[in-house]
């Protein structure tokens, strides 16, 4: 019997599911980007000046497209120990905070990578730093640690915009990261 003949039969099966597969996958990732890519960005822009000033204050303002809104409303109701620091505020300017990050959190964003930050979290847990989500850990695993934490310009992963140019814009494309004291990304 002629072994050939099966073979170039399942062939378009196995070619058509690994596609579909990968597109998936693609998309689950944030990852699949369109000929018009360079036009949209990967989170949302913060607009909303009372969070630009009171959660820029200390560290690069994290557009609320980057963690789920259980997050930010776990965050919200414990500022007073705030990964060690104070960050209490006046009860009105913490509600309107907490309303604009629940509105624009991850998931209900219509961004890609914002996408892939939520469905990378269990629907039964509640991750407070972005740092610390499958997503985020996924895509700098291939960044050795003396770039960040060995790297006095840099100190930690939080400061996104020591690494990412056009972060407070809401852009973390992987082109536009000058790492400090090391230039270009080319992996
Ligand atoms: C008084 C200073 C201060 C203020 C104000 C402040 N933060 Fe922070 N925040 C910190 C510190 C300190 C950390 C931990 C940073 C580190 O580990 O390097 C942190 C970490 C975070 C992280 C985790 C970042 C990561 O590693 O993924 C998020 C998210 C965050 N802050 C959101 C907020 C929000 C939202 C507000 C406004 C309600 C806010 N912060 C206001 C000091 C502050
Ligand atoms: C030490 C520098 C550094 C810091 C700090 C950093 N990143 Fe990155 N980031 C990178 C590099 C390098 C890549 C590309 C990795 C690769 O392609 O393997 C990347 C990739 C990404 C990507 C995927 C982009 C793409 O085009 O695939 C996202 C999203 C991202 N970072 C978000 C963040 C956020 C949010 C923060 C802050 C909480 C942050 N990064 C902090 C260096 C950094």
């Amino acid at each position: 019997m002629n072994i050939w003949k099966p073979l170039v039969l399942i062939l378009p099966v196995i070619v058509v599911t690994t596609g579909v597969v990968y597109a998936d996958r693609d998309e689950r990732e944030g990852e699949g980007r369109g000929w018009f890519s360079s036009f949209r960005l990967d989170v949302a822009p913060v607009t909303d000046p009372l969070y630009q000033e009171e959660c820029g204050a200390c560290h690069f303002a994290y557009q609320p497209g980057l963690l789920p809104e259980r997050s930010w409303q776990k965050m919200m109701t414990q500022l007073d120990d705030h990964f060690g620091d104070n960050a209490e505020l006046v009860e009105a300017k913490r509600q309107q905070i907490e309303a604009y990050l629940g509105t624009n959190a991850a998931d209900h964003a219509n961004y890609k990578r914002s996408k892939g930050f939520a469905r990378s979290i269990k629907a039964d847990e509640i991750v407070l730093r972005i740092t610390d989500t499958l997503y985020f850990k996924r895509k700098h695993d291939e960044v050795p640690a003396r770039l960040v934490t060995g790297n006095k310009d840099v100190g930690s992963y939080s400061h996104c915009a020591a690494c990412h140019t056009d972060a407070a814009k809401g852009s973390y494309n992987e082109h536009e990261v000058r790492i400090p004291g090391v230039g270009r990304w080319d992996d």
